[in-house]
């Protein structure tokens, strides 16, 4: 057998590699590598998940952002972005739409915007929790106090989203100004675990200056943290950021990490990402087939669809919710997967 089925069958057998171990493993793929990784990662999937597919409304709340990470078009600095915040009633349409087509998990999205004091994230989440108490809440607000963690916690929130988006400290300073800092970023994940959220990270795969030695460490990241959740995409360029004339990251490569993540923690809930859905027509029945087990359409109205352009040529912004609940319904079906109304929690 060459070497890297080889890792695949040691990562499936220790759930861990070593550093230098990933860096060849993720070195010397081929599409027969693939293959065999998908294979074992499907083999998993079935066990915990059988052929569900989990969906997560999402609600893009906010485009305002006090951040200016270098990669993502809402930052501060782009002056062209249209900045749109939703009122506490149209978030909470978004749900009653949501729960209507068969959505039990409603993910808060926004950029870091102050003018949702932790008060009005509290009373939103209270709203939620008393309207759909089958209902899990997730949070993706940025990086915040433990306090403030602990807080919405409380109030009534059971999962948060928050991305390391690189393990490597020197990494990160490529992709983010100076006040801002891996360590720090890491830090907030493990207080959201401790405080007892289900918690997701993840990753860009392809963003400027990625090494196989930066996805080493990430994959060692997330296995010693051991998050519920690993959304990972492509790194796609946006037009108005310091990246615009980078390259994006490729679907080939991250549907191999998918297929890795799934073998080295198999019972984690892995998103088939829009953003993966994005650069390839067919990205996110691929990455069902590479290990996925997680979708998340947009839940937000029409009008607001397009001003939340993390990167260019987004898929869905003129779609209505229930189009996309139909549409990857159809997917899913055509792959033998099925969509399925359930909030989708981790396996134990
Ligand atoms: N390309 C791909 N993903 C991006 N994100 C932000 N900007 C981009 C981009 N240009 C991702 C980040 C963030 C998530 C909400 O979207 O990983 O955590
Ligand atoms: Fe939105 Fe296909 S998922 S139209």
């Amino acid at each position: 057998m060459d070497k890297p089925k080889q890792l695949i069958d040691k990562l499936e057998e220790a759930s861990r590699l070593s550093k230098e171990e990933w860096i060849s493993l993720i070195e010397n793929r081929s599409e027969t590598v693939a293959e065999y990784l998908f294979e074992k990662a499907r083999k998993w999937q079935h066990k915990y998940y059988g052929n569900h597919v989990y969906t997560r409304g999402l609600i893009e709340f906010s485009n305002y952002c006090k951040n200016d990470c270098y990669y993502c078009g809402i930052r501060r600095s782009n002056q062209n972005a249209e900045r749109y915040r939703l009122s506490r009633e149209q978030i909470l349409e978004c749900c009653q739409i949501g729960y209507g087509l068969g959505f039990r998990t409603f993910v808060l999205q926004g950029g870091e915007d102050g003018w949702f004091s932790q008060e009005k994230l509290e009373e939103i989440i209270h709203a939620i929790r008393e309207r759909y108490p089958d209902c899990a809440i997730t949070l993706s607000l940025g990086e915040r106090s433990r306090e403030s963690y602990r807080r919405l916690f409380e109030a009534g929130a059971d999962r948060y989203l928050l991305r390391h988006e690189t393990a490597d400290e020197e990494h990160y300073r490529k992709l983010h100004p100076q006040e801002l800092s891996a360590a720090h970023r890491k830090q907030c994940l493990w207080d959201l675990k401790e405080i007892g959220y289900q918690t997701g990270t993840g990753f860009m795969v392809g963003s400027p200056g990625q090494t196989a030695a930066h996805l080493a460490e990430d994959l060692m990241f997330i296995r010693k943290l051991e998050p519920h959740m690993v959304g990972i995409g492509p790194f796609v360029p946006h037009h108005d950021t310091p990246f615009a004339a980078e390259k994006g990251g490729t679907a080939e490569l991250t549907l191999f990490l998918i297929g890795l993540l799934r073998v080295m923690l198999p019972k984690l809930l892995l998103p088939a990402t829009t953003a993966l859905g994005t650069i390839d027509a067919r990205g996110r029945e691929k990455g069902i087939l590479a290990g996925a087990n997680v979708v998340m359409p947009n839940l937000s109205p029409t009008d607001v669809r397009k001003k939340y352009e993390l990167y260019d040529n987004k898929i869905c912004t003129g779609d209505e919710a229930a189009e996309c609940w139909a549409c990857l319904g159809h997917r899913m079906e055509g792959i033998g997967y099925q969509l399925v109304v359930d909030r989708g929690d981790f396996c134990q």
